[in-house]
């Protein structure tokens, strides 16, 4: 199934709501329908391109004067096992939340702690989506997909995606250029529950038993109760990426502020909780028109309705230049702004 549209508006394809328009739409079910599309028209090459999923992790600042894909290929399929693992293949158009809960629902382990994440499964390995002490890339196999530079149907390697802490070889030299057909994931049979993050052992331990779907079932508690639904509030998940800084300017912060919250962050860097460094810099629950701090989780930043993608950019600057002066700590945005 192909669709493609000219003028197309994008309200309903990103999670903060902006009302920006697509110069071309098109968005397709099967790789074979991709590839006919871009060959029956040489000048596509020219075009500027992005390629769209559920649109939960974009802000649209301006019209996109170029041509949107959104690869809706669906399919959840078995393709090996062995004792301990089954691999899964999912197609970059199945809701990512959905392949959690087949994959809590067949009793296979690895992707529970991710529940709820909002967007589709073509994104995850993207940014590599984490949380509650777990990240995608340590159940990716395989990423299949077209290279338009080259013509043709690729895969790659969890090796060769070079995942790192929200990022991989998709957000770098293959933006725009490699489009995510399916994934396929290793899960595992026998699963060793990963409950070190934050309130989540306590949250499991109220459920009675600890399993895959009590796992589930406290992340989603969680998350709901502190992160906004985006069919209530439009917002894109974290808008900042938490700080990776070196460990002396850690032990200099930490004799003014002796709650500052720290997290390895690798040989000598610590990671600091963005959230945190915003609500301390008195940003939470703010609002300046229709663009706001969420109340709840000082790193979403939400449209209360009108606020438009300058707005929403506008504010976060001012968090970036608050908790800069403040901290002396550069913010860097999750969040892809175009
Ligand atoms: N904090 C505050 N104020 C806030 C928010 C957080 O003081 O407004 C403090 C918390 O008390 C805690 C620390 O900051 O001490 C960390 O907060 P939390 O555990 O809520 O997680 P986070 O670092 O804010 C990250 C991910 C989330 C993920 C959670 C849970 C990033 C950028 N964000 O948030 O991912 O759900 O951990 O694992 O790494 C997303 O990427 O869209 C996302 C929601």
């Amino acid at each position: 199934m192909i669709r493609f549209s000219e003028n197309h508006s994008l309200k309903a394809h990103n999670t903060f709501g902006i009302d920006a328009k697509a110069k071309y739409y098109f968005e397709f079910t099967d790789l074979e329908d991709l590839e006919v599309f871009l060959k029956s028209n040489k000048s596509w090459k020219e075009e500027k391109l992005i390629v769209l999923g559920e649109g939960s992790n974009i802000l649209f600042m301006n019209d996109f004067d170029g041509l949107v894909i959104h690869p809706n290929v669906p399919g959840m399929n078995s393709v090996w096992e062995d004792r301990n693992h089954e691999w899964i293949e999912v197609g970059a158009g199945e809701v990512w939340d959905e392949f959690v809960e087949f994959a809590v629902n067949q009793s296979l382990g690895g992707a529970e702690n991710l529940s709820l994440i909002p967007g589709k499964v073509g994104a995850a390995p993207v940014q590599n989506i984490g949380a509650y002490g777990q990240e995608v890339c340590r159940l990716i196999e395989k990423v299949k997909g077209f290279d338009l530079e080259k013509g043709c149907a690729a895969e790659f390697s969890a090796t060769e995606c070079g995942f790192a802490y929200r990022n991989s070889v998709f957000k770098n030299y293959l933006k725009n250029r490699f489009i995510i057909t399916s994934v396929i994931f290793r899960l595992d049979k026998f699963p060793e529950f990963n409950l070190g993050y934050g309130q989540l052992e306590e949250k499991v331990k109220e459920k009675g038993e600890t399993n895959l779907q009590s796992i589930r079932e406290a992340v989603i508690e969680i998350r709901s109760s502190k992160l906004p639904d985006v069919k209530e509030l439009g917002n894109a998940g974290s808008f900042f990426k938490n700080p990776v800084v070196d460990n002396e300017i850690v032990e200099q912060l930490k004799e003014k502020y002796k709650d500052l919250p720290v997290y390895s962050g690798g040989e000598g860097k610590s990671k600091l909780a963005a959230g945190w460094l915003i609500e301390q810099a008195g940003w939470k629950g703010k609002r300046i028109g229709d663009a706001g701090v969420h109340e709840k989780q000082a790193l979403v930043l939400v449209n209360y309705g009108k606020a438009t993608g300058k707005d929403i950019y506008a504010l976060s600057e001012e968090i970036c230049k608050s908790v800069s002066e403040k901290f002396r700590v550069s913010l860097e945005r999750e969040v892809n702004c175009i």
